[in-house]
């Protein structure tokens, strides 16, 4: 097993195993999603070797919410970082103690601030006036939770603008540059506020970005709690959240970077955060999530074209909605296997363009690809598919999910995750 992708060979392997068992799959099946349990282990045994022990690793559940998924993962002693009320309720039910749930949102109404401080859930405020609120809150009802402020340190973009969150403006958390003696001022007062967030942005931050914006808030810990030191009084900040953002190796590049090469720069350049000064909590989700997951998709129709291929499959714009509406921010790998999962190789004259099935015309997964002879019958492989893809599923054209399907180790012992969706299922969702 590569490190940190299943290969091709390795996910037609899976797929011929999988289509020669009867039982899990029938002809109302066009799609399925696989997760390999045993990779997401592997993620999450990686993550927690890189940094110290005693890390709270809050996985972000909006990477990937599939119920039978997250329920495996308290086992291992991580968290869930939530980034909803109704996610929250979710983490609860996969079985997380709250103390391990942060909770993330930036529209945090007073009824979800009173569940989550009364039930010990941990939580970042994204603002002053969700500050304000919580201080109201534990005036008059008490306080079980552990409460932090979400900063933006202001660092700048990274190369996907929709999905960087630390430039000069934000919807996210409280600007570091422009509020800094406002934010040490809450600091001072609320002696419940004892967590600095920060999250710079998903894919596409590169290494020095992240680093730079966690150095900017962990030196503004150290020097709140140095101020309140030689005041003779004792130490605010306990704990740095770190975020996620960890970028994913979609293309397959040699230069990729581990949570291993992460760790030891961050330990490099903000030593403060390894020398036992903090409590550290990490929020990463894409990097956890997509390389475990892949999707293989049945071919419908092949349209040859005078110099190109057009090849219908039954996953688009619904599963993957970032790939077709931004195609030059995402990217996968893309292979071939025949009906029954054989891996196929060579390569057709023509280049192809592998089209979802949804009635607009950006419903394209991937152009200009030179991949082997297609036909009707075989199966298109997504690589790197496990995060950020059921998760932002469309409603667009009410097609159906596909069935999820888990497995783990050479055995592959197939399970369904999650069941594929029925058109019965459609009319109750627009009921
Ligand atoms: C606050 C916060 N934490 C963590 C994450 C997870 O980021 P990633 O999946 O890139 O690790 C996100 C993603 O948007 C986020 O907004």
């Amino acid at each position: 097993m590569d490190n940190n992708f299943l290969s091709p060979q390795r996910c037609s392997k899976v797929l011929a195993n999988f289509l020669s068992q009867s039982g899990l799959h029938d002809s109302g099946d066009n799609s399925f999603i696989f997760y390999d349990i045993g990779f997401l282990k592997l993620g999450i045994s990686q993550l927690q070797t890189s940094f110290p022990a005693s890390a709270l690793h809050a996985i972000a559940l909006k990477a990937n919410p599939i119920l039978a998924v997250i329920k495996k993962l308290p086992a291992f002693g991580v968290g869930l970082e939530v980034a909803s009320f109704p996610e929250l309720h979710l983490a609860v039910a996969a079985g997380f103690d709250p103390e391990k749930i942060v909770f993330d949102s930036p529209a945090k109404t007073m009824a979800e601030l009173e569940f989550a401080l009364a039930h010990g859930f941990r939580l970042n405020a994204d603002s002053f006036a969700e500050l304000d609120r919580i201080a109201g809150i534990i005036a008059s009802k008490g306080n079980h939770g552990e409460v932090g402020v979400r900063i933006n340190p202001q660092v700048g973009s990274g190369t996907i603008s929709i999905t960087s969150v630390a430039g000069d403006v934000s919807k996210f958390g409280i600007p570091l540059r422009d509020h800094k003696e406002a934010l040490q001022e809450a600091v001072f007062r609320y002696d419940w506020l004892r967590t600095l967030h920060v999250h710079i942005g998903s894919q596409g931050c590169p290494l020095p970005l992240l680093t730079e914006g966690i150095k900017k808030v962990v030196e503004f810990a150290v020097e709140l709690n140095n101020r309140l030191h030689q005041k003779g009084l004792s130490k605010r900040i306990h704990s740095i959240d770190i975020g996620g953002g960890l970028a994913v190796n979609y293309y397959q590049s040699a230069n990729w970077i581990s949570f291993e090469g992460y760790a030891e720069n961050l330990r490099r350049e903000v030593p403060a955060l390894f020398d036992g000064s903090f409590n550290l909590i990490t929020e990463f989700g894409r990097h956890i999530h997509a390389p475990a997951g892949w999707v293989a998709s049945r071919v419908e129709y092949v349209k040859r074209e005078i110099g190109y291929t057009i090849v219908i499959i039954h996953v688009g714009a619904d599963l993957f909605l970032r790939e077709c509406y931004h195609p030059s921010d995402w990217h996968h790998v893309i292979s071939v296997t025949d009906s029954k999962g054989r891996l196929k190789t060579g390569r057709a004259a023509s280049p192809s363009l592998i089209a979802g099935p949804l009635c607009f015309s950006g419903d394209v997964i991937a152009r200009d690809l030179y991949l082997p002879e297609i036909e009707a019958g075989d199966y298109i492989i997504i690589h790197d598919a496990g995060a950020y893809t059921l998760s932002m599923w469309s409603r667009y054209n009410s097609r159906q999910m596909p069935k999820v399907i888990g497995y783990e180790g050479d055995e592959m012992q197939f399970e369904l995750l999650k069941k594929r969706e029925e058109p019965f299922d459609l009319i109750q969702f627009w009921s």
